[in-house]
Formats: C-alpha cells, sequence, structure tokens
C-alpha cells in the first residue's frame, strides 16, 4: 500500500482532501496522488503502522542493547533548579552529571522525559509544533562520544530491524565553528564514512547546531542534528530551507564546554553525548500522517473537541488551528497537573504558564463553540489514553478535572468583568470621536483584569476601534514581572534587548516593512512585532495569505536592500514633519510631539525609537521562516537573519 508522504496530506483520506499546512508552508493544491512511498521505502513490512507505544520500546531496547541503563523520566517540575520553570529536555534533569557527578545507574543511560516547552507556544497549530512532548534520549556521561553516538544514530534510523529510513532520505546538519568552538570537523568525518555525501552536510552556526544552557551558565556544546527529506525528487536542497521540506529527526549534543558566568567557554572534565527524539514527530513520520494531531497520540482528545464542538475540524484555517491548539494545550494541562510536583494554575512561575494554557484553550474553545463544560471530557480522553505508560495521571485524575473545570469558572468571571469595562472604555472613546484604544489601556484590561488582548481586539473591531497593539507590547514589556523570566518566559513583546542581533533584526523589520508594501500594496500596516536574539515576527494587515511567489519577492527585495549596503541616519523632528516626508509612522503621536525618523538609504522613512544598525550590509542574509494567519485580515511573519 502506498503512503501519503509525512506532513503534506492526510493519508488514506479516499476523498483526497488535500490540506494547505499552514505554517509549515506546504501548500498541497496539486491533485492528490499519493507521493512518494517513501517513509514505506525500505522499511521492514509490517501490516500496521508503529505505534507511539512500539516507538519508545525499541528506543529504550536499542540501547539497552548497546549497554545503556534505562532510567525512569524526571518530573516536569524541576527540583533545585531556578533557571528553568519546567523540564524542558531530557538533560536537564541531569546537569549535575553531565558536569562530572557520578550517576548511580552508570555513564551510559537512556530513558523518555516528559518535557514542557512554552517558548513557541505561538507556533502550536501548525503540523508540529507542541507544548507538551516525549523526548527519547541517550547519554554518555564521559563515557563515549561522537564516533559511537553518531554511528547508532545512523543505525537506529535506517536499519531495517529498526526504523528503516532510506538512508539517502536523511540529512544531517554540524556546527560550523566560531570564537568559541571549531568547526565540527570529526562529525563531518564520522557522517562521510557511513555514507553521507558532502552534500547532505550542511555546517551551521550557533543558532542552529548549538545546544546551550537553560540559564546563563551550564554544560553546552556543538550538535549535529538529522532531517528526513519528506520531498526527494524536488530538487537540490537542503535543511534550514523554507517550506517544511526537511523535518528534524534527531539531535545529537556533543557536550564538551560549560559556559560561565562571564560567557566564556570552559572544556568540561569529561566528554558527554546527549541526545533527544521527540516521540510525537518521530511516529508522525513513520506513519506518514499530516501532522502530529493524526496519530493515536492525538485521536482520543480530537475525537473529544469533534463532539462537543458546533464547528468541524475541517471548515477552514482556523477551525484546524483550533482544534489543534486545544487539544495541544488540554494534554499540555492535563500532564502539569498529572505530574507528580503538580502545580496549581496561579499568577507567578509555572502556575501561571499553566493559567495561560488553560485560558488560551478556552478562548480557542469558544470559537469552535464548545460549551461550559468541555474540559471534563477532553481531559479524561487525554488520561485514558496516557495512563498506561504515566500512571500519575490516573491517580490525579479527580484533581486535574477539578482544577481544569474552576479555572474555567474563573475566566469566565473574568471575561464578564472584563466586558463590562472595556465596554465603559469604548463609550467614552465614542463620546470624544477617537477611533483607537491605546496600548496602555488594552495592557490594563490585561494586567488587572487578566482581559486578553485578542479579545479586546475583536469587541473593538465590532465597534470600528482599533487597538495600539504596539503600544500593548511596549506597555507589557515594562512591566513584565522578574518571576516570569527563565527559560519559559511568559510573553516577550517589542524588542528582547539591545543586543546586536536583536538590533539587526530591528531594522531588518523595516526594511521587511517596506518590502510587503511594495510587493502586496499599500493597505499593508505594522500590527506588531517581537524580535528577539534570534528572531523577528511581524504582524501586518492583509487579507490573504501570501502566495510562495510573494514571500520571495519580498526575501529578494530585502535582501537586496542588504546587499545595496545602505547608511541609516537618524533625524529627530515634528510628527507632522514627518509625516510630510511621507515617512511610515506605527501609532499617533500627539500633534507637535518630537520623534525619531530612521531613514534607511534612499529606500525607506520610519518613524521609531530605534535602536539600528548603522549599515544594512550588517545584516546578513535575510529569510523567511514562515507565513501564517495572526488573527483575522492580520497576518504574521516569523523571519531570521543568516
Ligand atoms: N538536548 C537536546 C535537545 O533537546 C538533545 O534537542
Amino acid at each position: 500500500m502506498g503512503r501519503y508522504f509525512a506532513f503534506g496530506q492526510f493519508k488514506n483520506n479516499s476523498a483526497c482532501k488535500c490540506v494547505n499546512l499552514i505554517g509549515i508552508g506546504i501548500d498541497s493544491d496539486s491533485d492528490c496522488d499519493p507521493a512518494p512511498d517513501w517513509v514505506a521505502g525500505d522499511r521492514p513490512p509490517w501490516d500496521t503502522d508503529m505505534t507511539a507505544n512500539e516507538l519508545r520500546d525499541m528506543y529504550l531496547s536499542f540501547f539497552r542493547s548497546k549497554g545503556h541503563a534505562v532510567i525512569s523520566g524526571a518530573s516536569l517540575i524541576p527540583e533545585n533548579d531556578p533557571t528553568v520553570l519546567f523540564t524542558t529536555a531530557g538533560m536537564h534533569p541531569l546537569v549535575p552529571y553531565l558536569l562530572g557527578e557520578k550517576h548511580p545507574a552508570g555513564t551510559r543511560l537512556c530513558n523518555v522525559q516528559k518535557c514542557i516547552r512554552t517558548g513557541d507556544i505561538d507556533s502550536v497549530g501548525d503540523a508540529s509544533h507542541l507544548t507538551f512532548f516525549e523526548m527519547m534520549g541517550n547519554w554518555s556521561l564521559g563515557d563515549y562520544f561522537k564516533e559511537e553516538a553518531i554511528a547508532w544514530s545512523y543505525e537506529f534510523l535506517t536499519s531495517r530491524e529498526y526504523l528503516g529510513f532510506k538512508p539517502e532520505l536523511l540529512f544531517v546538519t554540524v556546527f560550523e565553528g566560531d570564537a568559541n568552538a571549531p568547526r565540527d570537523e570529526q562529525s563531518i568525518a564520522i557522517w562521510k564514512k557511513l555514507g553521507i555525501p558532502e552534500a547532505r552536510i550542511t555546517a551551521l552556526p550557533k543558532d542552529d547546531n548549538w545546544w546551550g544552557p537553560a540559564g546563563k551558565t551550564g554544560p553546552c556544546g556543538p550538535d549535529t542534528e538529522m532531517f528526513i527529506d519528506t520531498q526527494p525528487g524536488a530538487g537540490a536542497g537542503r535543511p534550514g530551507q523554507p517550506g517544511g521540506r526537511f523535518l528534524e529527526i534527531w539531535n545529537d549534543v556533543f557536550m564538551q564546554y560549560e559556559k560561565k558566568d562571564d560567557g566564556s567557554h570552559v572544556p568540561l572534565r569529561q566528554n558527554n553525548v546527549d541526545t533527544g527524539m521527540g516521540v510525537e514527530r518521530t511516529v508522525t513520520m513513520l506513519q506518514g500522517r499530516a501532522s502530529v494531531y493524526d496519530t493515536e497520540l492525538f485521536a482520543p482528545i480530537m475525537a473529544a473537541i469533534g463532539d462537543g464542538a458546533s464547528r468541524r475540524r475541517d471548515e477552514n484555517e482556523d477551525t484546524q488551528k483550533a482544534y489543534r491548539v486545544i487539544a495541544d494545550h488540554v494534554r499540555s494541562s492535563v500532564f502539569i497537573l498529572g505530574d507528580e510536583r503538580g502545580v496549581a494554575p496561579g499568577n507567578l512561575g509555572q502556575g501561571y504558564v499553566l493559567r495561560r494554557l488553560i485560558r488560551r484553550a478556552v478562548r480557542y474553545a469558544r470559537a469552535i463553540g464548545l460549551k461550559e463544560g468541555f474540559f471534563k471530557p477532553l481531559a479524561e480522553s487525554v488520561v485514558e489514553n496516557y495512563k498506561g505508560i504515566y500512571p500519575e495521571l490516573a491517580a490525579r485524575h479527580e484533581y486535574i478535572v477539578m482544577e481544569l473545570v474552576a479555572e474555567e469558572g474563573k475566566f469566565e468571571k473574568t471575561l464578564d468583568h472584563g466586558t463590562a469595562e472595556l465596554s465603559k472604555v469604548i463609550e467614552n472613546l465614542k463620546t470624544h470621536g477617537q477611533g483607537t484604544l491605546s496600548g496602555r489601556m488594552a495592557f490594563r484590561l490585561y494586567d488587572t483584569c487578566g482581559f486578553p488582548l485578542e479579545f479586546t481586539e475583536e469587541i473593538c473591531r465590532e465597534h470600528g476601534i482599533a487597538v495600539d497593539r504596539e503600544g500593548f507590547e511596549k506597555s507589557f514589556a515594562q512591566h513584565r514581572d522578574v518571576s516570569r523570566q527563565g527559560s519559559e518566559q511568559a510573553f516577550k513583546g517589542g524588542l528582547a534587548d539591545n543586543s546586536e542581533a536583536t538590533t539587526r533584526l530591528h531594522t531588518a523589520t523595516h526594511l521587511l516593512h517596506k518590502a510587503l508594501q511594495t510587493i502586496l500594496g499599500d493597505h499593508v500596516r505594522q500590527k506588531g512585532s517581537n524580535i528577539t536574539t534570534e528572531r523577528l515576527r511581524f504582524d501586518f494587515s492583509h487579507p490573504d495569505k501570501m502566495t510562495p511567489e510573494q514571500i520571495k519577492q519580498v526575501e529578494d527585495m530585502v535582501n537586496k536592500a542588504i546587499q545595496d549596503q545602505l547608511p541609516i541616519n537618524m533625524d529627530v523632528m515634528t510628527i507632522e514633519q514627518a509625516r510630510e516626508r511621507n515617512a511610515m509612522a506605527l501609532f499617533n503621536a500627539k500633534y507637535g510631539e518630537q520623534v525619531k525618523v530612521y531613514a534607511i538609504g534612499g529606500y525607506s522613512l520610519e518613524v521609531c525609537g530605534g535602536p539600528h544598525a548603522k549599515n544594512t550590509s550588517e545584516l546578513g542574509r535575510f529569510r523567511i521562516q514562515k507565513e501564517e494567519s495572526s488573527s483575522a485580515g492580520v497576518r504574521r511573519i516569523r523571519a531570521v537573519l543568516e
């Protein structure tokens, strides 16, 4: 039997309905021929798809056969570690041992670890991002190093006895080297010896191929990542290119350094290996499913959502996303509440993250017509599906449901209160003939009434009132509570810091803004931006999904401006003078107010607070990773500089 290729189309769908998978950029608008039989390829001819249960067992028994002790996974709530709120990777509970302490089970370990990562919460809804996932990992604590780790990864992925992926589908990336550590020539040589040709080995910088500590200090090192080509025959290509063609399946980290307080990297006493392979993603690829939500890990909760909702999952992009976000957030909440060291929803730390997940689920639930009380059947489906592997969920079953139902009730009250407050504010704006709700007010509603920005925007829209999202994000950044920080930060608005990387990305958003207006039309307006050291996120008004051609044109225009080495100059003038010069102004300044205007050569002129690079040549190559819907009439771009 042929299989449809993973992440592209629904499998075994007799109506052959193609889905447009927003977020990973695969547009399946061609006729629905089953794609190449790539997954089945050289795999053993098992009759049924490999399940997650079989995958976990196979992984652990493989590493047991290589002398590893199977250890149990740790709690989701880290013990004695203030640097993270949740366990974000399998290595986390093992940090002391990576630094040299003796582990009671020996120097070769493997396990399956529950993980929570909310840094990418905005990406949830695409085919593969999850806030909770299970990570299979194997560790060497000063025992074997690159040679064995890579050879075993290769064997497990390609051997017919194990996953059986065709070797020619395997692409790898390695660390290209920088001031802290040299180019990883050993890993390159090992991959070549195993038969991976140079064309399928890509060297990338720290952003891609380095595992750093969650806090400021800790064990770290270069890594080599393995990818499966889901579109063989699509011509040349490499991991890192847009379009989601190459899916990461495994990461082998070579922890040989310790990052110190002053940012320096010193060699560790021992060379360690730390690997991570996501259960959900791997099983999705093996089964050739369209998304993680189409595997048995999510089937019961997706069915439970469908039973209660008034909208169908496949109605449109938004309902598809809502089903996925609800499924993800409920599953994560069940695991956090059901953890051995489980926490309750609250306003700080883990409790705050949990509250946000639950309330976000409620928000999406409303959008698809799930009625009050919807948490119970959904949470029960998760407990039922997972209790065999995670008995703690069954033990805490009643507590899980009780907390979810209680939090939904609290949120309903919050919403009622916030709606009443907002109505007064809108009334007031209308009386004074004003068309924009200030960011500070939106933030106050959010902060003191717990009223989500999206709700404020939705209600304001109904009254023809705009919301200053940029201003909201500024207020948010100012008021951000330090106790919510750590690697699981609750939210970041505007610029994360004033580092060089962030500054370059900020300049890139100006280039992007102008390019979008040029390519898509004058209706394009910035609706918000969020910049970290790694990437920029830019929201803008535009009614339609961008086509691949438009994305390419925008990238080209930005890269041309970078190649043109344009100088960036700042002038201070009044807002009226700025308007006269046709500067793009993001939000309303008061009459006569002095503003900073940044000119990027003759390319763009924009009112902005800075900071910016001095010349576009500092930026590097600009690449759009993702284009997706943000809210009605607003698109979101995520991009990086390479
Ligand atoms: N710690 C590595 C990761 O999580 C293996 O990707």
